[in-house]
Parts: structure tokens; C-alpha cells; sequence
């Protein structure tokens, strides 16, 4: 008995639709080759991780001030050793510590986010001077160890025209955000 012809059609679609199936992998989404869209291609990755980066190569770093506008800080570090330093007017008592090798840790970054970066400012008149701390601030300077009315965080003050002159002295250790990370 002969197939009829019809049906013989039917059959031999099938097969190759079946050919067809079998010859293309079966993907599902997630088996698909992963492929980063252009907005994360590798290079422009690396260049934002680049562009992260540049705060902290930068972090220590302070230009020598111009000719004729220097202004004059003292750290008395904690070996009761002096360091003057002429500096430019807007850079932080943090930066100006690390660029000239002053043990001051900075565990945050300059971000208010630590206390390792405690001064005392030795003289009430010049603290004064400076711009009052704010609420970050102080919850940080809460966590500083040895505590003082004249206290503030490195990295929090500026130097400016007032400010010319001042004198801090690094304290004996610093407290990290945890009780037990202690500096000496
Ligand atoms: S470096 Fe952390 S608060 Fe100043």
C-alpha cells in the first residue's frame, strides 16, 4: 500500500522543520552570550574607574602656594617636634599633613567620615577663627580620642587669611570608627 501523496508532504515538512530545530541551539535568554551594552563597554569602564580614582591619587596633594601668598601653619607633631609649612589658602589641614609626611592617618578620605584626622588647635583665639563645625563634624570628633574644647577634623579646615599663622598639634593616638582600631 503506497503512502499517499499529501501525506508524504506532510512527513517530509516535518522532517525538516525538524532539521531546522535541531540544527539551531536552542537558547534561552540567559544562555545568551552575555554582551555588555555600549555604555559599559570595557574601555569606557576603565575610564569612569579612572575618573573614580582621581579624588584619592589626588587626596595628600597640595600645590606650593604663589610667591608673595603663602600662609603659615605649624603641626606640632607627637614627638613635640615643630613642622612650619607655607601653604596656599583653601587647602585642608588633612592634605597639608600627608603631602609633607605628617603622621596623620585620614582613614575616610577628607569625607567626615572617621576621626583619625583629629587636631587640637593650641590656641582658643585662632580656633575661634575658624568656621564652626557642623553636625557631621562633631558626631565625629564625639568618636575622637582625647577630646578637647579646641578640636577639629583635619580635613575640615581650610586654611584661610584668618587662619594664618595657626598652630595644631597632632594628638598622641587616634580612635578609628571601631573602639578596638586604636593608633599610636
Ligand atoms: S579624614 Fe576622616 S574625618 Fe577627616
Amino acid at each position: 500500500m503506497s503512502t499517499p501523496r499529501v501525506l508524504r508532504q506532510s512527513l517530509t515538512r516535518l522532517a525538516q522543520h525538524a532539521r531546522c530545530y535541531t540544527s539551531t541551539p536552542l537558547r534561552t535568554q540567559q544562555q545568551q552570550p552575555m554582551r555588555l551594552p555600549t555604555a559599559w563597554s570595557t574601555s569606557q569602564t576603565i575610564a569612569r574607574r579612572s575618573l573614580s580614582t582621581s579624588s584619592v591619587l589626588k587626596h595628600g596633594h597640595v600645590d606650593p602656594p604663589k610667591p608673595g601668598e603663602e600662609l603659615y601653619v605649624t603641626f606640632i607633631d607627637k614627638d613635640s617636634v615643630t613642622h612650619r609649612i607655607a601653604v596656599s589658602a583653601g587647602d585642608n589641614l588633612l592634605d597639608i599633613a600627608q603631602a609633607h609626611d605628617l603622621e596623620m592617618e585620614g582613614a575616610c578620605g577628607g569625607s567626615c567620615a572617621c576621626s583619625t584626622c583629629h587636631v587640637i588647635v593650641t590656641d582658643q583665639e585662632m580656633y575661634d577663627k575658624i568656621p564652626e563645625p557642623d553636625d557631621d563634624e562633631n558626631d565625629m570628633l564625639d568618636l575622637a580620642f582625647g577630646l578637647t574644647e579646641t578640636s577639629r577634623l583635619g580635613c575640615q579646615v581650610h586654611m584661610t587669611k584668618e587662619l594664618d599663622g595657626l598652630v595644631v598639634r597632632l594628638p598622641s593616638m587616634t580612635r578609628n570608627l571601631q573602639a578596638s582600631d586604636f593608633k599610636s
